[in-house]
């Protein structure tokens, strides 16, 4: 009933953990920034079809990099434009400017992999992770940065929402971390399995209700005394 927990496999760092990927496939990253890691599954995956989306705002944007570390700062339309320049040779390649939601407006079951590393909020994090699980294929990879910090790599701990957002995630929809590359900022590869869904949510809206309800009987017992 519970799906099967398997000890997650530890790859070295995140672009060795892109080996899950098969080669030729249909791929998203939800945060580009400069392109680097989009460059990256270019090389390794080889997708038929490699979709970006970046909010790239107005301001000032700041990323690091996979340790977290060499922090940089450019103006939103100057890497947007970078970006495009990088990849206009690609013709696997398109870019959507705006908001991660906007992947919502492809098929279910039409991704092999997705990267989330845009917004970094619970909020934001909770939202990616839905909206590209519905995407994604039965046995495509969910993947994403920043879970947690690997103190072997790096003493810079940043407070993301990102690792409360992925274990809700995993708890709600019944799938589970298949594996994690291990660099500074810690990525995960998640395997959708789609199988466990209705039973999950089910269980989920169930602790939903009893914390609720908790949280009333408390509340009024704290009155009465
Ligand atoms: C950490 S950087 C991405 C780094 C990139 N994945 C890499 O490894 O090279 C985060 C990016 O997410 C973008 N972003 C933030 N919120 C977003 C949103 N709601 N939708 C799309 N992109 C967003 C920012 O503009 C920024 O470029």
């Amino acid at each position: 009933m519970f799906p099967k927990m398997q000890k997650a496999i530890k790859y070295k760092t995140r672009s060795q953990m892109l080996s899950l990927i098969p080669t030729c496939g249909k791929v998203a990253e939800i945060g580009v920034f400069r392109g680097d890691f989009s460059h990256e599954i270019l090389q390794t995956c080889h997708p038929t079809e490699l979709v970006l989306f970046d909010l790239w705002p107005d301001g000032p944007v700041d990323s690091g990099d996979a340790d977290g570390k060499n922090p940089q700062v450019f103006g939103g339309s100057d890497l947007e434009k970078s970006v495009r320049l990088r990849f206009e040779r690609s013709s696997h390649v398109r870019i959507f400017k705006g908001c991660s939601s906007q992947i919502r407006e492809f098929p279910a079951d039409y991704f092999d992999a997705i990267y989330v590393d845009g917004d970094h909020s619970h909020k934001g994090v909770k939202r990616d992770l839905v909206n590209s699980w519905r995407c994604l294929k039965h046995g495509g990879w969910l993947m994403g940065h920043d879970y947690e910090a690997n103190s072997d790599k790096t003493n810079i701990s940043y407070d993301f929402g990102v690792k409360d957002s992925v274990d809700e995630f995993c708890w709600q929809f019944g799938e589970f971390i298949h594996a994690f590359g291990m660099d500074g900022q810690v990525s995960y590869a998640i395997q959708v399995t789609k199988k466990n869904r209705l039973y999950y949510g089910r269980l989920y809206r169930i602790q939903i209700h009893l914390q609720r309800l908790l949280k009333r009987s408390l509340r009024k017992i704290q009155r009465f005394f």
